[in-house]
């Protein structure tokens, strides 16, 4: 684990840019800066309904990783297996609404990297501590690929790992800052990703925390 707090010198640079990652695949970076605030304080309403726990993976184990979701459906894993579901199963009770501010961004991104009508009823929320890191993995489990999927980053930075339609292929390594936003879709939508393990650091807004939230059309 290694300090990445001295790469926050190179976020002020390249908001606004745009870093392509594949034929349908792009950062669009500092993309959430104006609304992060709005997002964060929106986060506190959804986590204070529906709190971060840590799930069970198929083969039992506790992810590192602790997650919630807001929208119509979140996603879930357990012995079960991943599904998505409309009800959060510590409470029983439907996952919190998703915040206005929450869709209209995904809805907005998504258009500004070519996909127009994006509605997302999903929103799972990750919460990475220093150190942990989510393995390579497609996100399969929604009905439809033809919607794309929207991946804000909020607070600690960390490098994404980003793969090729096959698990062995290549990684390129992509750092991401507070309020960048990752858009794929379309002939990039089952590309490989993962998060490598996150540096020690602090954020102004999340302390020692990385958030990602991810944006998808589910049902
Ligand atoms: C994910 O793939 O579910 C999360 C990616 C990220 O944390 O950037
Ligand atoms: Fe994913």
């Amino acid at each position: 684990m290694s300090d990445t707090s001295d790469l926050f010198a190179d976020q002020a640079p390249l908001t606004g840019t745009r870093t392509p990652l594949g034929p349908q695949a792009v950062v669009l970076r500092g993309w959430a800066l104006p609304q992060a605030p709005a997002l964060w304080s929106a986060l506190q309403a959804v986590v204070a309904q529906a709190p971060f726990r840590h799930m069970l993976t198929p083969g039992g184990q506790s992810m590192s990783v602790p997650l919630t979701n807001c929208g119509a459906l979140g996603w879930t894993s357990s012995r079960a297996g991943y599904r998505y579901r409309p009800d959060d199963p510590d409470s029983a009770q439907p996952w919190p609404a998703m915040p206005p501010a929450f869709g209209r961004l995904a809805r907005d991104a998504a258009q500004a990297a070519g996909f127009d009508g994006f509605a997302p009823d999903a929103c799972l929320i990750n919460r990475y501590a220093p150190a942990t890191r989510l393995s390579l993995h497609q996100d399969r489990n929604e009905r439809d690929f033809g919607w794309p999927i929207v991946s804000v980053s909020l607070g600690l930075p960390a490098v994404f790992l980003w793969g090729g339609a096959r698990r062995a292929d290549r990684c390129l390594r992509v750092p991401l800052f507070h309020g960048d936003v990752v858009v794929w879709g379309g002939r990039d939508r089952l590309r490989f990703h993962g998060v490598a393990p996150i540096g020690a650091g602090r954020h102004p807004m999340t302390g020692d925390r990385r958030i990602n939230l991810t944006f998808r059309k589910a049902g």
